[in-house]
């Protein structure tokens, strides 16, 4: 079996893919990645112009391709976006470096943690319901790409941290 050195962080918006990925990557000490931000700089404006301007078609292809340019880095922590998992070549590239790890939360959490998001996510939903709704589709492709699952509804940051490393441990082919 080969090991890896990589973890790739997946999950719904608002479950602290960013805010766990870069707590996580200073306490292993490896390099820690956003592929939203890759996005932004390879399209030279931010990811709410390209929804508005580009369409999101055109961002699942920028998507794809940053997530091609870093599928193979070792030693990295890389927080994805929201929507990656709908494509399965981002998963199955993703995977052949890294451990995915999926954050997961309640619509409340998700609501309540990305209240204060003002336009920076074209496609979050505004209503519990229209959260419960998108997240009941999106979640078979969380399950389907996740190697580790953790529920962060009920914890800070740092247990977060706690929970993947301790899932991490168990893990035959991640190295440490
Ligand atoms: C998206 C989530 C966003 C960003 C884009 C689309 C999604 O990332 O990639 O707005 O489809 O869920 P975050 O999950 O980091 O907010």
């Amino acid at each position: 079996m080969s090991m890896k050195s990589s973890i790739a962080l997946v999950g719904f918006m608002g479950t602290g893919k960013t805010s766990v990925g870069k707590a996580l990557a200073a306490r292993l000490n490896k390099e820690f990645i956003e592929l939203d931000a890759m996005i932004e700089q390879k399209a030279g404006k931010s990811i709410p112009e390209i929804f508005r301007q580009d369409g999101e078609v055109h961002f699942r292809e920028l998507e794809i391709e940053v997530t091609k340019a870093v599928a193979g880095r070792k030693n990295a922590v890389i927080a994805c976006g929201g929507g990656l998992v709908l494509n399965k070549i981002n998963t199955d590239r993703l995977s052949q470096e890294c451990i995915i790890v999926y954050l997961a939360a309640s619509p409340r959490t998700i609501l309540k943690r990305t209240s204060a998001d003002n336009g920076e996510r074209p496609l979050l939903p505004g209503k519990l319901l229209e959260t419960r709704e998108l997240l009941k589709f999106r979640k078979p492709f969380y399950e389907r790409a996740a190697d580790i699952k953790v529920d962060t509804s009920k914890l800070d940051i740092a247990s977060v941290v706690e929970q993947i490393i301790k899932k991490l441990k168990e893990h035959e082919s991640f190295d440490c």
